[in-house]
């Protein structure tokens, strides 16, 4: 599922797409195609296929399934997270090690169930495009990589039959393709229970299901649910005078679990319930030096130096949170690209 057609090629592309996908409104990203491009390249694909036989050179000319061996995706997967991912050293740590550990086991017993929890901005999207591209080269654009975002894939009520039928189908047909599918699920606090529901099969214990695997899969979960929460234990912290880095997963499972099992609406209960999600990833909410971090990178990115002057103008210009202490981006990283736009 093609989101963005932007090339990703170096480090500096592979920012700014971090940063226009920041800033896409769903109706922007529905406004791009996906078949033509793709069918080509699948059609392609299947003759090369055809012609060489040798998995390896098969691999030279066209995207593979086989990802990169584990090993060498948890290093990426560390090494671009250390560069891009600020304040998050929780999610960091977690991310490296399940993902590390997920890949590295040739039978593992369940898929991957990742839930991305935490504000808008906070690096949600972010980490699960590096995740994207640490197991392929085409990231967000490999075939065997699909996002979803409720509202614009499953906007309609009244059609969530359809939309049910769809995307088993959509899971079963691409796993079927690829053991090693990632599906990223965007705005899963805004997902019908119903659908959330009809893709539970999949993230179970089973061997298989009609035929197919699916326990090298990969699935994650953003939302928005529980933000409140790690806000909430992130300030008492910072209000005691402790470290941020000190700041433990422990510190926030609590609060995690209180609010998953909180009836309110919570998307995931039905999942939470029968433990089919892995790891719970909170996203820290990012004070004034984590945006100057973020503005440092996007600046050499576009490829100018890491003016001081520009870098504090920009942190400056962010709204924070709570009133009186002002620690807290609003927005977390996410304006930083339209802001910058201005001064350069
Ligand atoms: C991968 O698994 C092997 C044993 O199967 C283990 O020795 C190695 O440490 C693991 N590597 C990672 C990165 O988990
Ligand atoms: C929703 O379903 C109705 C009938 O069930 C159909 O006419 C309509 O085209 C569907 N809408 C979308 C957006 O798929
Ligand atoms: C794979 O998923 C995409 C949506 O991301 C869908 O358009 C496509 O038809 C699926 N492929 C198969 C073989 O089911």
């Amino acid at each position: 599922m093609k989101l963005l057609a932007l090339p990703l090629g170096g480090r500096g592309s592979l920012l700014l797409v971090g940063c226009v996908l920041w800033q896409l409104s769903p109706a922007a990203q529905a406004v791009e195609p996906i078949s033509l491009g793709l069918a080509l390249a699948g059609a392609a694909a299947s003759a090369l296929t055809g012609i060489i036989s040798y998995p390896k050179l098969y691999c030279y000319f066209a995207e593979c399934c086989l990802q990169r061996p584990g090993a060498r995706s948890g290093a990426a997967l560390q090494e671009n997270l250390d560069q891009k991912l600020f304040g998050q050293h929780l999610a960091k740590k977690v991310i490296v090690k399940s993902l590390a550990g997920f890949l590295n086991n040739s039978n593992p017993k369940k898929p991957l169930a990742l839930s991305l929890h935490g504000w808008t901005g906070t690096g949600k999207n972010f980490v699960s495009k590096i995740i994207a591209e640490s197991l392929y080269e085409g990231g967000l654009n490999s075939r065997y990589v699909h996002q979803f975002v409720s509202t614009l894939h499953f906007p309609h009520r009244q059609n969530i039959t359809q939309y049910k039928d769809q995307l088993q189908m959509w899971i079963r047909g691409n796993v079927s393709d690829c053991a090693r599918s990632i599906f990223i699920f965007d705005e899963m606090d805004k997902m019908h229970a119903g659908l959330i529901d009809s893709i539970k099969p999949f993230l179970d214990y089973y061997e298989e299901l009609d035929g197919v695997s699916y326990r090298k899969a990969i699935f994650i979960f953003l939302s928005n649910a529980g933000a409140e929460k790690i806000t909430e234990v992130a300030l008492n912290f910072w209000r005691s005078g402790k470290r941020r880095e000190d700041l433990s997963l422990r510190d926030l499972e609590l609060s995690l679990s209180v609010f998953n099992n909180k009836n309110s609406g919570f998307w995931h209960s039905s999942l939470i319930d029968k433990h089919l999600i892995d790891y719970f990833i909170p996203f820290l909410p990012l004070e004034y030096k984590h945006v100057k971090m973020c503005v440092r990178v996007e600046l050499e990115a576009r490829g100018y130096e890491a003016d001081e002057d520009i870098v504090m103008q920009v942190a400056d210009e962010m709204t924070y949170f709570p009133k009186e202490e002002r620690i807290y981006s609003d927005k977390g990283c996410k304006t930083v690209c339209t802001k910058l736009d201005f001064y350069l």
